[in-house]
């Protein structure tokens, strides 16, 4: 069996250190066991063994139907790493396969695409447009990183029951990497709390159009409520995951990414991106966005999972997409600069929707 027993939803290492006191090697003998012989274990009761039991099913039904020989081996072959087990994406990334391709398209074409990237982590590719959304299934919560395009909710809803296993009330934290529309969409379908950057929030709650631009694209955005408002250096324990909340105003001026301190991967948003560089739209600035450049490039970073494009895999390529972007927003700023200097003082303006919204276009 390829995946250990901290695999598990619900399983820590304390936890599963009992279950090997008691005999229990592995995934396939938990999934396996009578709920008498869980139940007796010191720290055990019925309900958790239950519990313990269908989340271990369901792990193996999962990886039976996803992955195929190799990727479990490979699977195998990494589990040695301190840093924990994942899938090289430079290789061909595990596909989830549908059972059924309905008219409207819940898979593929206009809906996502689920990738596993790691024994915990989910992605929803976005196929066309709208963003990539990202799901941790950690020990003790289940994280989903921004809601997506409310056009895709239904494709979103679909993977998750079919394929993760898990239901909508499942998801125990929503947390949105800014505040645009792609990102926060189909956040009010959700009922656990949602949690966003400060600066991102009170777009959100006060359904700032100029910002989200929810209307351009024909999307309702009114009465979104954000309950966790996040500052730089928060932390989100997942049990198994720490998910550290890093400030990179800039695109916007509520960005975040969430950085895993221990195993180095980071969830990007809108900020890097693979082979370009991040747009400035309103509420953010090109210098903050320099800024928070510089400051991912003082972490180490294994790999980084955007909301848009490919993953990137590899401390180096992670080093060079920062310092490329870096470089491509210097070089932008300062043509920027040069244009208003080179202009007299009543032309040299600042952009309307800095003083008069009534001018920028919706
Ligand atoms: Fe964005």
């Amino acid at each position: 069996m390829a995946f250990n027993l901290e695999d598990v939803n619900g399983i820590g290492k304390i936890t599963a250190n009992r279950l090997r006191s008691a005999g229990i090697k592995t995934v396939e003998m938990l999934a396996n066991i009578s709920l008498e012989k869980i139940s007796s274990i010191k720290g055990f009761n019925e309900s958790k063994a239950r519990l313990l039991v269908k989340n271990a099913i369901k792990l193996i039904k999962r990886t039976n139907r996803k992955l195929n020989s190799s990727q479990l081996e490979a699977l195998n072959e990494n589990s040695s790493i301190p840093n924990g087990k994942y899938f090289n994406l430079t290789q061909e990334n595990p596909r989830f396969m549908p059972k059924l391709i309905k008219e409207d398209d819940l898979y593929g074409k206009q809906g996502y695409i689920l990738n596993l990237l790691r024994p915990n982590v989910y992605q929803f590719e976005s196929k066309g447009a709208g963003c990539s959304v990202y799901l941790v299934v950690g020990e003790n919560l289940n994280v989903l990183i921004d809601t997506g395009l409310i056009t895709k909710f239904n494709s979103f809803n679909y993977l998750l029951n079919t394929e993760v296993g898990l239901s909508i009330e499942d998801i125990h934290l929503v947390v949105n990497t800014h505040e645009h529309f792609d990102h926060i969409s189909s956040n009010s379908y959700f009922y656990c709390p949602t949690a966003a950057h400060r600066w991102a929030a009170a777009k959100i709650q006060q359904s700032d159009e100029l910002i989200t631009k929810g209307k351009k694209w024909g999307m309702d955005l009114t009465d979104l409520k954000v309950n966790i408002w996040l500052e730089d250096r928060n932390m989100i324990d997942l049990g198994n995951v720490i998910l550290k909340v890093i400030e990179t105003p800039g695109h916007t001026s509520g960005c975040i990414c969430l950085y895993e301190p221990m195993k180095h991967y980071m969830f990007t948003g809108d900020t890097l991106f693979k082979g370009a560089t991040s747009n400035i739209y309103e509420s953010g600035s090109i210098s903050e966005y320099i800024q928070s450049l510089k400051i991912l490039n003082t972490l180490k970073i294994s790999c980084f999972y955007p909301s848009h494009g490919s993953c990137v895999m590899g401390e180096e390529n992670v080093k060079n997409e920062i310092e490329s972007s870096i470089v491509n927003a210097e070089m932008e700023l300062k043509a920027f600069v040069n244009r208003i200097k080179s202009k007299p003082i009543e032309e040299a303006r600042a952009p309307p929707s800095l003083y008069d919204r009534e001018e920028e276009s919706l």
